[in-house]
């Protein structure tokens, strides 16, 4: 038994790290984005359309300024707000985004025509598993950032695609906590994502060809690397 530290010690070890107020000081105390970005940020909430929080902007600032990945795929536009960030901090990588939704790939062409000065995107129209299907290349950073019962049925796919030693991060995987329920006390309606959230941890986070890690940054990420 090791002496050194009382049994209170690591007292912050023991207590929920993501409180409301740490939540947002996060949000309100890291750099704000600008400029079409923050026009972006804006009109998605003003509108209710789901986009990546502020915590996990400003993480994915870091993580793609250092990484400096060369191909990214990114399944998920919405209004092309991610797809905007993540070409903002990576200035040569050509990114390919996916989303079926009529209204928001509208919405994205118009923002990607606006402003997307380097002419890095690529929008692919229609259901992620049918064009995942017939993809021919190979990325090296993928955003999953779609249906959360879907995740574990587009993984295998993208494992395809993805480079050896490629990253693929998923959004929103810890559905509000439910991930650390009991099915029964689920509500019905959200157990096809409950399992298939299980199913996607089943999956990966013990998978020996894969390192797999949970960060609680907005709604959880789930990050995983192929060996
Ligand atoms: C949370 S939003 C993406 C937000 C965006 N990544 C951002 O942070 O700016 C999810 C998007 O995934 C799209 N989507 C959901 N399931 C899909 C599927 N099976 N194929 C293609 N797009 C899908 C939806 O139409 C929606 O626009």
């Amino acid at each position: 038994m090791v002496k050194s530290y009382s049994k209170n010690a690591n007292h912050n070890m023991r207590r929920p790290v993501v409180k409301e107020e740490i939540v947002d000081f996060m949000r309100t105390r890291q750099k704000r984005v600008s400029g079409s970005l923050e026009e972006l940020e804006n009109f998605a909430h003003e509108e209710n359309i789901p986009i990546i929080p502020h915590e996990t902007v400003a993480y994915f600032r870091f993580l793609l300024e250092t990484l400096q990945p060369e191909k990214i795929l990114e399944i998920g536009t919405a209004i092309g707000f991610s797809a905007l960030l993540m070409a903002e901090h990576v200035p040569h990588a050509q990114i390919t985004t996916i989303d079926r939704n009529p209204e928001m790939i509208a919405l994205a062409k118009a923002n990607f025509a606006k402003f997307d000065k380097r002419r890095q995107i690529t929008l692919l129209e229609g259901d992620a598993m049918a064009i995942l299907l017939r993809l021919k290349d190979f990325y090296d950073f993928v955003f999953m950032d779609s249906a959360k019962s879907k995740y574990v049925v587009f993984l295998p796919e993208v494992l395809k695609h993805l480079d050896s030693g490629g990253i693929i991060i998923i959004d929103d995987v810890f559905q509000g906590g439910d991930v650390a329920k009991d099915i029964i006390e689920v509500r019905r309606s959200q157990r096809t994502i409950y399992r298939g959230l299980q199913n996607l941890f089943d999956a990966t986070l013990d998978n020996p060809d894969l390192t797999a890690t949970l960060l609680p940054l907005g709604d959880g990420l789930l990050m995983i690397r192929k060996k």
